[in-house]
């Protein structure tokens, strides 16, 4: 091993063959380190003649500049090829399409229903829940519909027994808000109301939102202000709004209120019957029957009441033309809102 020709021969080879950087640190010590091959081949220089010793030197100091500066090569060269591995085994591709998120949406009668809310709990009104299976008395009776009343034939009820029913609207947690509380009162009651009939605009379930109002000095011209500015905020500030005489027996006067239809602009079309009218809710100031009910002075308390029907204002809002597409699950339809 003192011949520098088999010194770079061999050396050579094992670079060739090397393909971890670790492997370098190993050759460098064989080769140029301070027991390495060319320490051992400069020592043996003693046994040569003297003349012979310059050039041997000279070749075995070039042999160690040529392994130092090759191994420096290769130690690059490794570099660059883990380098390169690396960037091939991590490589992400980023014109792969992404994993589908499905996010759920909220129901079309749910966002109708939180607007609602919203807007009469920003003029103060307070939310108010009562039960779906409810007493003939708090849906009728109290309401100023005694049990041969012929408008107990305006709704057409689910009877349980002969007291106990499915409450045909949400008037009934008005009296039972009323027997609770005294005047000054503001109030919605938003719920779930069973009639029997079914069609394209009927179901046998539907959600009401009622709403009441009593105090010492409240008017017709309050139930017009508040409930003017209720359908302008939720239909638009430009909405034309009316007010007709109507009939319920739990008010009195009542009134429907209608807006102008909001599929036509009012040149008349098929959903507002030719009319440019849409009737969106019942109105009225509250019975003083119905106060009697409850034990409310009557000398001293007016209010209002009105009952609006949830699925009927969501089908204007997003032009839906069948009551059932609410209630059908079809994610094809609930994807749209
Ligand atoms: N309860 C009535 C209905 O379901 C609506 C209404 C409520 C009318 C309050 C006047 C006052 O048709």
């Amino acid at each position: 091993m003192e011949n520098p020709e088999v010194i770079k021969e061999k050396f050579d080879q094992e670079l060739k063959a090397l393909s971890q950087r670790e492997g370098l640190s190993v050759l460098k010590a064989h080769y140029i380190g301070k027991k390495g091959f060319i320490a051992e081949a400069i020592k043996a220089l003693q046994s040569l003649p003297k003349e012979e010793r310059p050039l041997r030197g000279r070749i075995l100091n070039e042999l160690k500049e040529y392994i130092e500066r090759r191994l420096i090569e290769k130690e690059k060269e490794l570099i660059e090829i883990e380098y390169l591995r690396k960037l091939t085994s991590e490589k992400i591709d980023i014109t792969i399409p992404g994993r589908l998120q499905r996010f759920g949406t909220e129901h079309p009668l749910t966002k109708t229903l939180k607007e609602i809310i919203n807007i009469f709990s920003s003029m103060g009104f307070s939310v108010e829940e009562g039960p779906e299976v409810e007493l003939d008395f708090y849906n009728f009776e109290a309401l100023n519909i005694p049990r041969d009343h012929p408008a107990r034939d305006m709704q057409d009820t689910f009877y349980i027994t002969d007291d106990i029913l499915l409450r045909t609207h949400t008037s009934p947690v008005q009296i039972r808000v009323m027997e609770k509380r005294k005047p000054p009162l503001r109030m919605i009651a938003p719920g779930k109301v069973y009639r029997c009939d079914a069609d394209v605009t009927h179901s046998p379930v539907f959600h009401q939102v009622e709403g009441l109002m009593v105090g010492e000095d409240i008017s017709m011209a309050n139930l017009k202000a508040v409930l003017e500015a209720f359908l302008r905020e939720l239909f638009g500030p430009d909405t034309p709004v009316r007010f007709r005489p109507s009939y319920f027996p739990f008010t009195e006067p009542s009134a429907e209120v209608d807006i102008g239809c909001l599929l036509c602009g009012q040149r008349g079309c098929r959903v507002c019957k030719n009319s440019g009218w849409l009737e969106i809710l019942g109105a009225g100031m509250v019975h003083p029957e119905v106060f009697k009910a409850v034990g409310y002075d009557i000398e001293r308390y007016t209010g209002f009441a009105f009952g609006l029907g949830v699925e009927r204002i969501a089908m204007l809002r997003y032009r839906i033309d069948d009551i059932r597409l609410f209630y059908e699950n079809n994610l094809m339809f609930l994807g749209q809102f």
